[in-house]
């Protein structure tokens, strides 16, 4: 283990030691694309900012542009600029701008990879001295093989962190035959989408375990390092009087949302491959679902609670044929206003068919099949161009037994809920019903709120800030492992069958603002019940 050098950092607030990584090298490819720009780089910057990365990191953009590490620089401050809140002081942005180098070839050169080599271990030699690297795949899917090939070809890697290291140095020669033994681990991390189907994800999977180990794979759900998300485990386990009524006694159904205001803007093409379902079902949705009804694991180690996760994914009764056709909703937006602003329907935005079939509103109602949940409904919906953005799991309990105010609805006491508020108002709400004060009994719903931002007065972090610092660290605790990525799959799968097999019949359209088509309000009001308003 390398001894930990922090530089002096008047930002420093609250910075963990035990949770500063080992001096690394992180290679992005696709440095100079949208990720890289409005997420990665950014959250780099505020790590850096905050002390949380280790003397000697560095980052390295792999890209096609013939930039020398300067240009880089120069990209790299001027994304900042335009990023809100993150515009660095000279300070800050002088420690780093020297972590900074760009490394130029194309994904499908296989001689790129060489060049890389031999650039990284010149980095290597200046800054780390660890032979410590994270490959992270900023690339559209379509690239993800190249690069994993040809990061696997060049030796980079296979790195065991034993004496047998092969790393070839391309100071001394051009040939990936040519190698030097240095320990020192490498991990890869990869974007969503992870494949598109069940058969590509196993390709996918199949390419990646050709070069890397299972525990040197890090699949990024981003939904996962929201810092909301990782306290609903806590909030379940951490205290002792919700886990008792978590479960088919006491909860009537479940409701998660995951809405967006913003439409497919400038992603049409990407989009139109790909539908709500793959692109935050399949992922962010059940993730979520996952660790609501999840079993609490045995202990917080990652395969503990990664087991437990995909093991309740792999309880999600099957949508299969007709089941399909009555308890999935999909929906495309027309135009529309949000905020006041008209905005333009989902087949007009660039990029995107005048007869789109693609799907940009999902809602399902689906079963967990396990002693827990057993006849429990979750309905889950995800949709573009809703009123507002907002992210929230709802636990609706059960009413109480006898309903003893008498038969007036103004003296019926609404059913509790527990409302997990994931963006942006981050916080967690439970309704519960109160006498309203005067001689009579009317009962009241009332609020208990906590809300982050009042109970800690700090920032929370970005996602992408954990996410990076746990890939650093090598904790895969909040990352996708192989066998959840093939459950959701699994569950997806045939409902993409279902609707290809119907061509266009099932399609929903509703207004830009609106919550959604009528059909997914139906959904929910067979059972009598009605999506939250949010
Ligand atoms: C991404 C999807 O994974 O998540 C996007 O590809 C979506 O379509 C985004 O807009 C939503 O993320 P967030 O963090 O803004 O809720």
């Amino acid at each position: 283990m390398t001894e930990l050098t922090l530089p002096e950092n008047p930002f420093r607030q609250g910075i963990d030691l035990r949770r500063v990584p080992e001096p690394s090298t992180l290679v992005i490819f696709g440095a100079t694309g949208d990720l890289s720009r409005r997420k990665l780089l950014p959250s780099l910057f505020m790590m850096h900012k905050q002390g949380a990365l280790p003397s000697g990191f560095s980052i390295v953009g792999f890209g096609r542009r013939p930039w020398s590490d300067a240009d880089f620089r120069a990209f790299v401050k001027e994304s900042l600029d335009d990023s809100p809140g993150q515009q660095p002081t000279r300070d800050v942005w002088s420690g780093f701008e020297q972590m900074l180098f760009f490394a130029r070839g194309e994904f499908d050169e296989p001689e790129a990879y060489g060049g890389l080599a031999a650039r990284l271990a010149e980095v290597d030699r200046q800054r780390a001295r660890t032979g410590n690297r994270l490959f992270y795949l900023a690339v559209p899917p379509s690239g993800y093989p190249l690069v994993i090939e040809g990061v696997g070809r060049a030796g980079l890697g296979d790195r065991r962190g034993g004496p047998d290291i092969a790393r070839f140095d391309a100071a001394e020669s051009n040939s990936p035959a040519r190698v030097l033994t240095e320990a020192g681990w490498a991990r890869i991390v990869v974007e969503k989408p992870f494949g598109h189907d069940s058969p590509s994800a196993t390709e996918l999977n199949r390419q990646l375990q050709a070069w890397f180990r299972e525990d040197q794979i890090f699949r990024i759900d981003h939904y996962l390092g929201k810092e909301t998300v990782q306290n609903i485990l806590v909030f379940r386990l951490a205290n002792g009087i919700f886990e008792p009524v978590w479960n088919r006694n006491t909860v009537d159904h479940v409701q998660i949302t995951v809405a967006e205001d913003l439409g497919v803007g400038t992603r049409g093409p990407y989009f139109e491959e790909t539908g709500t379902l793959r692109d935050m079902v399949q992922n962010h949705v059940l993730q979520l679902l996952a660790l609501v009804a999840m079993e609490p694991p045995t202990s917080f180690a990652a395969s503990a609670v990664r087991d437990e996760r995909a093991k309740v994914l792999g309880a999600i009764k099957p949508l299969v044929g007709k089941a399909v056709d009555s308890d999935v909703v999909r929906g495309q937006y027309k135009s529309g206003f949000i905020a006041g602003d008209p905005v333009p329907g989902y087949r007009e935005e660039p990029g995107v068919s005048a007869e789109s079939q693609t799907e940009t509103f999902v809602a399902l109602k689906v079963f967990v099949d396990s002693w827990r949940w057993a006849g429990v409904p979750f309905y889950l919906r995800a949709g573009k161009r809703m009123p507002r953005r907002a992210t929230e799991i709802a636990i609706q309990f059960k009413r109480p037994p006898l309903l003893l105010f008498g038969d007036d609805p103004a003296r019926e006491p609404e059913p509790n809920v527990l409302a997990m508020n994931i963006q942006p108002d981050e916080g967690i709400t439970l309704k519960v019903g109160s006498k309203l004060p005067g001689p009579t009994i009317d009962i009241h719903s009332v609020h208990m709120d906590f809300r982050y931002g009042t109970s800690f007065g700090r920032r929370s972090p970005e996602a992408y800030e954990r996410l990076l610092l746990d890939s650093l660290l090598g904790d895969a605790t909040l990352f996708s492992r192989e066998d959840s990525v093939q459950e959701a799959w699994r569950f997806v799968d045939p409902i993409e069958e279902r609707w290809r097999e119907r061509g266009a019949a099932p399609m929903a359209f509703y207004e830009a603002g609106a919550w959604g088509p009528k059909e997914a309000a139906n959904l929910i009001a067979r059972e009598h019940w009605a999506w939250r308003r949010l």
